[in-house]
């Protein structure tokens, strides 16, 4: 009979900072955490993101990760991204001193999030893994609570597999380089932004109820996601995710709105005169939900 495989990661989840109190939820000071009381928050771009579709259709800049991990973890804890893309939360963790794992279907996604991963020259003794695998499996790497912030960025449903009519560019602008491009991330059956909404939706709560033993008690689980417009109706992801998370045991704390409009450049008149369709583009949600505590 041949022998179950141990995929047992070696990483560890403590913290290693010296002087934060047991019950504090992160290293932040009284005045770092005011900036993060407003639920409306912006990010920059700084050199090291990745904005080039041609390498990943979908990828958050460093600064949206980053802001979760110190929010959630202190230095050593260890942070899991189950559709981690091409590494954005793993190159926050190593830059806050944070332990990582990361997972994602497509190999050649793996291989950049290594190479950006190589890129930051460190002395922490921290670990940043990636593993190329459906989410869905996840449990077979990593232990029981040991895992203090669960982030990611999922496929927005199949939003990405369609051609690309950029409807909200401005008209001069509609016909850039992804004009009537499929974007999609892949064509494997597993990969969730090949599925409808529901199916979708079914799909991620199964991954997450299995993601949900891992974390420890009161550990965060950030989603950002948006919702899509397709043929003039709207599928409100956000609502569909709450439903399936909070059906498999985990508590919705926070909606944080993602305030998009510094990013967004050139945007069409979407919709005038006839239909009031609200932007897309300017702004996406970030779920907080926890594991809720022993009780
Ligand atoms: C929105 S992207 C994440 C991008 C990431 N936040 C970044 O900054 O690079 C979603 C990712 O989920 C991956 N994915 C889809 N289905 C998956 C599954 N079942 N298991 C693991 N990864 C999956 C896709 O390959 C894609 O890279």
């Amino acid at each position: 009979m041949k022998k179950e495989e141990n995929k047992k990661l070696n990483i560890q989840h403590n913290r290693i900072c010296k002087e934060c109190g047991p019950t504090h939820i992160n290293c932040l000071t009284a005045k770092e955490w005011m900036k993060s009381q407003v639920a409306l928050w912006e990010f920059f771009y700084e050199e090291r993101d990745i904005r080039d579709r041609n390498i990943h259709p979908a990828v958050f800049p460093i600064a949206l990760p980053a802001k979760c991990i110190e929010l959630f973890t202190h230095k050593g804890e260890l942070v899991l991204d189950p559709f981690a893309g091409i590494g954005t939360t793993l190159v926050a963790a190593k830059d806050l001193e944070r332990n990582a794992v990361g997972f994602d279907l497509k190999k050649e996604y793996i291989a950049f999030a290594n190479k950006r991963l190589s890129k930051i020259k460190s002395q922490n003794k921290t670990k940043q893994i990636t593993i190329c695998e459906d989410s869905i499996n996840i449990p077979d790497y990593l232990d029981e609570e040991t895992i203090s912030l669960c982030i990611a960025s999922p496929p927005y449903a199949n939003m990405l597999n369609r051609a690309r009519l950029n409807k909200s560019l401005r008209g001069n602008q509609r016909k850039n380089g992804q004009y009537k491009k499929i974007q999609q991330y892949s064509n494997n059956p597993r990969d969730l932004g090949t599925m409808e909404s529901q199916k979708f939706a079914e799909e991620l709560g199964k991954i997450y109820e299995k993601i949900l033993p891992l974390l420890k008690p009161k550990a965060h689980c950030i989603i950002n996601i948006t919702d899509l417009w397709w043929e003039n109706k709207r599928y409100p992801l956000h609502i569909y995710v709450t439903e399936v998370l909070e059906k498999v045991g985990y508590e919705l704390r926070n909606i944080i709105i993602w305030d998009r409009r510094n990013l967004v450049n050139g945007a069409g008149i979407f919709g005038w005169p006839s239909n009031y369709i609200t932007l897309g583009t300017t702004f996406e949600y970030i779920l907080d939900f926890w594991r809720p505590p022993k009780r």
